[in-house]
């Protein structure tokens, strides 16, 4: 099972990012545990802070891959062009968010994806990827 995890703007500074709301791991250390754990999974990781990037990546494994983990982080809020190539491709997509947005300020409770997403998961700390990898194994 070939898995995509994409990260959007500002995730590369996991670890150093306001730690009470993200944590002190870097995502490079998540991810590296997330392989471990998950041998029979080709894992994949994207991240980039840019909107059209983040585009092209969808459109490039969406038709081949069986799944993407999408963490859009501020663009989740804001992108229609990230929310249209989730509804246009193929592969589905688990929304996943670090925090628990709904907790948070009201422009957060916003989400250009979920409609387009097969599921969201949100507020487990970065434990939210593994459960997401999990909702695709557990098929
Ligand atoms: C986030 C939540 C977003 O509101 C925020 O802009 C992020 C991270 C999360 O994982 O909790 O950058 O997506």
């Amino acid at each position: 099972m070939k898995i995509l995890i994409i990260n959007g703007p500002n995730l590369n500074l996991l670890g150093k990012r306001e730690p009470e709301v993200y944590g002190d791991l870097t995502f490079e250390d998540y991810f590296a545990r997330l392989q471990m754990k998950f041998t029979e999974v080709q894992l994949g990781y994207f991240q980039s802070n840019i909107e059209g990037e983040i585009i092209d990546k969808l459109q490039e494994v969406g038709f081949t891959y069986d799944g993407i983990i999408l963490n859009a982080a501020a663009y989740t809020h804001t992108s229609i062009g990230i929310g249209d190539a989730v509804k246009a491709i193929e592969a589905p997509v688990v929304e996943v968010h670090i925090s628990n947005t709904l907790k948070r300020e009201e422009f957060r409770h916003v989400s250009y994806i979920a409609a387009h997403a097969k599921g969201v998961i949100l507020g487990f700390g970065l434990k939210s990827y593994d459960l997401a990898i999990r909702s695709f194994l557990e098929e």
